[in-house]
């Protein structure tokens, strides 16, 4: 199939690209100097050109803190670029996958989200990336949906800056003799590689619809650095931080932790546990690392 990914050189748009090409597909992977989504005119010029049978919108403008000081540029992006891109998948009948996430949800039920869950996002991100679900809902009824959680790949995260959680961790235990992390937000940390074979998967079907996608279990983010530095045998203690420690502007959900239903309902969810998804991370860094 000839498939586009949009934000192709993004930390999960990589790996979608990887999965779809490893599948044997034909992918054109069009990166923000390829096309940007807050133009109508460069969407539909981009699309026209690439002639896909699917679109994977894996652009965005995911820096939380960010968001809330540039709404305007937030609700450009994450809600009026995937109107652009919904439209214009629509009008080439071509079949669009869309990337949301966790922070659609407050974190006030305090057990796994469903997706009849009714979201309520507590900062400008979240409401820019609810307000794309339902512009990809009305423009491209052939839609698949997925929201996913506290993610993190091999190539880069450009909004963030580069490093993603887990180098960064990695990258602090080097600098310093012990850690702080905060240990009252809980997710459910998901593999990026993990996420694309989900897409792919769903793409040789018509399900179309919401999803959540993310991996088995959950942790805090201590938990979830304890569990990094368990298998690469880092020694540096984790302590939790102290209430306020990492205080922003942004409000943040306590607990955004994602259930599968809908993927388990329909027999199609590919996503294990968390800490397996995080060790086939390190046996594949170890591969990159070796140039194999
Ligand atoms: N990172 C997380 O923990 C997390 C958690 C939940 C959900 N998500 C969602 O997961 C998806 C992928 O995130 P990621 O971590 O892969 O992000 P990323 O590495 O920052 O990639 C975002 C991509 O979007 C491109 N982009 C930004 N603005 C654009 C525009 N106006 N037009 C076209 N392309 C544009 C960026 O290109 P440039 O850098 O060149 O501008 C980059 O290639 C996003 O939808 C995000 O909201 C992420």
């Amino acid at each position: 199939m000839r498939i586009a990914v949009v934000g192709a050189n993004g930390q999960l748009g990589h790996d979608v690209v990887a999965s779809f090409q490893n599948n044997g597909d034909d992918v054109v992977a069009m990166t923000h100097q390829d096309v940007s989504v807050d133009s109508p005119e460069s969407v539909t010029r981009a699309l026209e050109a690439a002639r896909p049978e699917i679109v994977v919108n894996a652009a965005a403008f995911n820096h939380v803190e960010k968001c809330e000081t540039e709404p305007g540029l937030a609700f450009a992006v994450n809600a009026l670029g995937v109107r652009n891109v919904a439209r214009s998948s629509a009008s080439l009948q071509a079949r669009l996958f869309h990337i949301s996430t966790d922070y659609v949800f407050d974190g006030a039920k305090g057990s796994p989200y469903v997706e009849d869950d009714l979201p309520c996002p507590l900062n400008v991100y979240g409401n820019s990336k609810l307000a794309g679900e339902y512009f990809v809902r009305s423009g491209n009824p052939r839609h698949f949906v997925l929201r996913v959680s506290a993610i993190y790949g091999l190539h880069p995260c450009r909004t963030k800056g580069g490093l993603n959680f887990v180098e960064m961790m990695l990258k602090l235990a080097t600098e310093r003799e012990r850690l702080r992390v905060v240990d009252d937000e809980f997710v459910s940390p998901t593999s990026t590689v993990e996420i694309a074979r989900q897409i792919v998967k769903l793409s040789r079907t018509e399900e179309y619809g919401l999803y959540h996608a993310s991996a088995e279990g959950s942790c805090s983010w201590r938990q979830f650095a304890q569990a990094i530095f368990e298998i690469t045998g880092t020694r540096t203690p984790v302590d939790p931080a102290l209430p306020g420690e990492f205080a922003t502007k942004v409000v943040r959900p306590k607990f955004s932790v994602l259930e599968n239903s809908e993927l388990k309902r329909k027999s199609l969810n590919l996503f294990g546990h968390w800490k397996d998804g995080l060790k086939a991370y390190f046996a594949a860094r170890e591969r990159a690392q070796a140039g194999q």
